[in-house]
């Protein structure tokens, strides 16, 4: 099975790019994880994101790595089978729009009894800019010896790029610095509630685990990266053009023209260049993944000891939660 059904279909119109204003509906759309075992099923599944019928929700990587896609009605028969005797597969899920349809109800719900909400329920649900910005400032505000809400730069759009300093007086003289960051990929909603979340537990709870962290570090959170949408993943200087992404601008995996061309990339550089944090956290939420390092490195470019015994520190004391 070569790259057949690669080529199928790319002229028919694509549901889920209506105009501006209307909500996108993806009504009948199945998504489907496909594994690629070599390199030229790596390579079909390549071809296979170019097809504009397609919503690619997470790109072809290496062999063994998944792909997954959702894939509208019309192209369920002839695409989706061929494509699935190239290489294993398994649908993740039947319907696409039934999911997002129970989460808009609840989405609905929550707003119109927001007013009984407790504070506790906002975690667990996606937070617009705004609310972020109301929620950093009413820490500070409620905080404001151990919070401190600034301004590191623009975005492109010309939005406030916010960061939020929380220090406890006392513990170790030298403090080393961590830095946590959210929100660079926009659909990825948990990572900004995972950061408010952690903000919150940090100055509202007096346990072992925050005194450990506040004894010994200074830390900064960015809950917000990229509050205008675009994707500055991979626009960074390290690394720059290197596997994973492209120099196609209508790809998804654009790098943009040049290293830190983008307003967010450019102030978030400078902010890591003078902090220099011993830790450094960003927060994504595809998939049930750690990864460590580097993105772009190859194995051995990297203290990987050191790394290992990280992972294996953070894995093992998530491993009871989770
Ligand atoms: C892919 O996974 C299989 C089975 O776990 C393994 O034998 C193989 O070495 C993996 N290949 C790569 C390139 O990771
Ligand atoms: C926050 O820190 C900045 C710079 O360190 C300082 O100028 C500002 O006054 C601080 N704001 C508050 C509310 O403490
Ligand atoms: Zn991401």
């Amino acid at each position: 099975m070569k790259f057949l059904f690669l080529i199928f279909l790319c002229s028919l119109n694509l549901c889920h790019t209506e105009g501006s204003g209307s909500a996108v509906t993806f009504p009948g759309y199945k998504v489907v994880r496909f594994v690629p075992q070599n390199q030229e099923d790596v390579e079909a599944a390549k071809k296979m994101e170019e097809n504009p019928g397609i919503l690619v929700l997470r790109q072809a990587g290496s062999v063994n790595q998944s792909m997954d896609v959702a894939i509208p009605p019309h192209m369920q028969t002839d695409f989706m089978s061929a494509a699935r005797k190239q290489m294993p597969s398994s649908i993740m899920t039947e319907n696409l729009e039934s999911l997002i349809d129970r989460e808009s109800m609840q989405l609905a719900m929550d707003e119109s009894s927001s007013s009984t909400q407790t504070f506790e329920a906002v975690f667990t649900q996606y937070m617009p800019l705004e609310a972020v910005n109301q929620f950093i400032i009413q820490l500070q505000n409620l905080h404001p010896d151990m919070v401190n809400v600034s301004t590191y730069g623009k975005s492109v759009e010309g939005r406030e790029l916010q960061m939020v300093k929380i220090e406890r007086e006392g513990g170790s003289e030298n403090k080393h610095i961590m830095l946590m960051d959210g929100t660079t990929h926009a659909r990825e909603w948990i990572s900004t509630m995972q950061t408010i979340y952690f903000m919150n537990e940090l100055c509202e709870q007096d346990t072992p685990e925050v005194n450990k962290i506040l004894d010994n570090f200074v830390v900064f959170v960015v809950p917000v990266v990229n509050p205008d949408g675009v994707d500055p993943n991979r626009n960074f200087d390290f690394g720059f053009g290197g596997i994973g992404s492209s120099d196609d601008p209508c790809s998804e995996v654009y790098h943009g023209p040049f290293p830190l061309s983008a307003p967010e990339t450019q102030a978030l550089s400078e902010v890591i260049s003078s902090l220099k944090p011993m830790l450094y956290l960003c927060m994504h939420s595809y998939s049930q993944m750690m990864l460590h390092s580097y993105g772009c490195s190859q194995p051995g470019e990297i203290n990987e000891r050191e790394a290992e015994h990280v992972k294996y520190f953070i894995s093992r004391s998530m491993l009871p939660i989770y």
